[in-house]
């Protein structure tokens, strides 16, 4: 007797699973190889995978309410973005300009303070307005999770603003909202680091009310390792999952103070040293990466970028070959990356760091998951995970990693409903 399901996806060129050969991120050379079903089918209840097969296979085993036809199109997970800070005032397109002319450099903490200022001048309402215009455009290009930091506030009011906003903002993409009180230390603090950091613990029983992650962000324009472990042990006093900005600008030992603290995630490793890749590579936590910070920071410009010039193809080689977890995310702010496409990040991934389009795909989709704390139940199409996935305007994966800034996604369900359609958001479920 074949099972009842809610949805059947049928005709589809192919599916991207993700799903992993073991559990876990993909590491290493396994990141070169990636599922692909051709002349697939997905099985859907009650808002969860049940199976992924060839349409053959599926049609003997289930018998379904419903169905849906990809057309002859590539379907794959939706992406998880495990990195952002969406709430924020105001532009940083002057600044930038006048850089990108000079040929000089964007700089990181001043940019901060320079948003500061202007999310303190923005209402909340312009505040909430933003955030879920910057929302709509993840979603309907093909990402249903973010992970969201505060941090442009750096003063307990201000912060608990930022994180309340996150928390109240209502929108289909699942959100999880981390406090940066620790993003770096605030001008009126400049004089006074052990104070702003004292003010810091100070914020965490309050933040913890709305929000389970907390970041520290250890870098030269922002906290010291030795200050980073001050602030671990509050916030693990408080119950909080950790998450760290580490060796952004220079190596600052943040990305082993990272790893050796258990954290989700460690973010950046633009100047990580042999040290800390293997402190990494021997933890669970997973490195974040970003090629639209690299892109726009001018990186790609040699010894005219905000960073010391390197190689990014080596840089990159040397991450994913030391066997850490890695994924790719937008780091979408309105200072060093303002991207929202997952699938711009996994193009500028392939072009900047000369990866092969499995390795981008399994960066963006299962291991982006991963970073965000959600691998056991989001980041690939396999049976009990959400059943948020894409159809494509496309055949093949290769295609999408190829193309170049367009949007490509063409449907995007979340839970198995159809969630955006050609660039727009649906606002009921079908
Ligand atoms: O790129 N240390 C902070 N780095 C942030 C900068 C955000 C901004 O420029 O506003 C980041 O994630
Ligand atoms: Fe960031």
């Amino acid at each position: 007797m074949p099972e009842t399901i809610d949805l059947l996806v049928h005709n589809a060129s192919e599916i991207l699973t993700a799903r992993p050969a073991q559990a876990g991120p993909v590491r290493g050379s396994d990141l070169d190889s990636i599922e692909i079903i051709r002349d697939g089918a997905v099985a859907i209840r009650d808002g969860k995978f049940v199976a992924v097969g060839t349409e053959a296979e599926l049609r003997s085993r289930y018998r379904a309410d419903r169905e849906l036809d990809a057309g002859g199109r590539l379907v794959t997970p939706a992406f998880s973005d495990p990195h952002t800070h969406l709430v924020h005032g105001g532009s940083r397109h002057a600044e930038w300009e006048s850089k990108v002319l000079e040929l000089s450099a964007p700089r990181i903490d001043g940019g901060i303070r320079s948003t500061i200022d202007a999310t303190t001048a923005a209402d909340d309402a312009e505040l909430i307005e933003h955030t879920t215009a910057i929302l709509d455009e993840m979603l309907v290009s093909g990402t249903t999770a973010v992970e969201t930091k505060s941090g442009y506030g750096l003063s307990r009011d201000s912060e608990m603003r930022l994180l309340s906003i996150a928390a109240g903002i209502s929108h289909p993409v699942d959100i999880s909202s981390t406090f940066l009180g620790a993003h770096t230390v605030p001008e009126r603090m400049r004089d006074d680091r052990e104070g702003y950091l004292s003010e810091v613990i100070a914020m965490l029983p309050a933040a913890r009310a709305v929000s389970d992650t907390c970041d520290i962000a250890i870098d030269p324009v922002s906290f010291t390792a030795e200050e980073g472990r001050r602030l671990i042990a509050a916030a693990e006093a408080q119950g909080f999952r950790l998450r760290f900005h580490a060796d952004q600008t220079a190596d600052a030992g943040g990305t082993a103070v990272a790893a050796e603290s258990g954290a989700l995630s460690v973010d950046h490793l633009d100047f990580v040293s042999d040290e800390g890749l293997s402190a990494l590579a021997a933890s669970q936590t997973v490195g974040v990466i970003f090629p639209a910070a690299n892109m726009h920071l001018l990186d790609v410009t040699p010894g005219r970028g905000s960073r010391p010039p390197r190689d990014l193809v080596a840089w990159a080689d040397r991450l994913l070959g030391s066997g850490a977890a890695i994924a790719l995310s937008t780091d979408y702010n309105p200072g060093t990356a303002p991207c929202t496409s997952m699938q711009l990040t996994m193009q500028l991934a392939a072009r900047l760091y000369r990866i092969s389009f499995a390795a981008a795909w399994n960066l963006a989709t299962l291991n982006a998951a991963h970073a965000l704390g959600a691998g056991d139940s989001r980041g690939s199409i396999e049976a009990g995970k959400d059943a948020d996935f894409v159809i494509w305007r496309a055949r093949e994966h290769g295609q999408i990693v190829h193309r170049l800034g367009s949007n490509l996604a063409d449907r995007v369900y979340i839970g198995g409903a159809l969630a955006a359609e050609r660039g727009r958001r649906v606002e009921e479920a079908e």
